[in-house]
């Protein structure tokens, strides 16, 4: 508790204003945030109690800034379950967003895709989850200041963000397509009888993030919107072995595309 009011705390006082709109940049990820003007940038190590990533390709700083008129704070970098946090520490930044204020939060990631329609390159909006990374950051005694015991998952990405997000890609000429996320907790890649299994109960692609920070955000009521970047074929419908590094040169290749959606999407997502 007091954690929180020492991160909070700290950040207002580094902060110029308050912003709305949160983005959340996962590995190889981060170019959205040198896109902003006037920027503020805190390094996580910097922030109190904030958890480290050590994950490569992860910058790990906060980035305040503008967007033609709209201030948004960007997480350059998140915490993982298979870096060894728990579900609350990897959820704590997402929580601290929303005490600063922020209402909506898009969620960005690296995944693999399962769906045989999806190619390496490929945007998805994340229309749900399955949540297999055997933890949940609600655990624990209930924090009745940032939501309810039960929290409802039945709509954890906004629908109403996804048809924005689809509009705007429309418009841009960017494909995106649409799919649940099986959030795992890593950090090996999944082996293709997983994957098969993932396919059966229902998922498109397979990640090592983003479930923990999205049930913490609907836990404070917050607004989520959720973009993977298929960084390549998950195990077994690949017919290569998967490497970190062609997770990260795919996620650069993706980056400019991600950008130009984020910058025309984030000014149209309502509180
Ligand atoms: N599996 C799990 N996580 C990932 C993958 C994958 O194939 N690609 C990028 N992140």
């Amino acid at each position: 508790m007091t954690d929180f009011v020492q991160t909070v705390a700290f950040l207002e006082s580094k902060l110029p204003r308050r912003a709305s709109v949160a983005v959340v940049l996962g590995s190889g990820l981060g170019a959205f945030a040198s896109s902003l003007s006037g920027r503020t940038e805190i390094p996580y190590a910097e922030i109190p109690h904030w958890p480290q990533s050590t994950a490569v390709g992860h910058a790990g700083k906060l980035v305040f800034g503008s967007l033609s008129g709209l201030d948004v704070v960007v997480l350059s970098g998140r915490a993982h379950l298979y870096e060894g946090y728990t579900a609350a520490q990897v959820a704590y930044p997402v929580r601290v967003l929303g005490r600063l204020g922020v209402c909506s939060v898009v969620f960005t990631n690296a995944a693999g895709g399962i769906n045989p329609k999806y190619r390496p390159g490929m945007l998805v909006a994340i229309s749900d989850h399955i949540n297999l990374q055997g933890a949940n950051p609600l655990v624990g005694p209930n924090d009745e200041s940032l939501g309810p015991r039960f929290p409802d998952m039945s709509e954890a990405y906004y629908s109403r963000y996804r048809e924005l997000a689809r509009a705007v890609a429309a418009e841009q000429q960017i494909p995106l397509e649409e799919g649940v996320y099986a959030g795992l907790l890593g950090p090996s890649y999944e082996t293709p009888a997983e994957i098969r299994f993932l396919r059966t109960i229902g998922a498109d692609l397979v990640g090592m993030s983003t479930v923990a920070e999205v049930i913490a955000a609907n836990h404070m009521g917050l607004k989520v919107l959720g973009i993977s970047c298929v960084t390549n074929l998950a195990a077994g419908i690949s017919l290569h072995k998967i490497h970190h590094e062609e997770v990260l040169q795919m996620g650069a290749r993706v980056q400019e595309m991600l950008v130009r959606l984020l910058q025309a999407l984030l000014p149209r997502l309502e509180p």
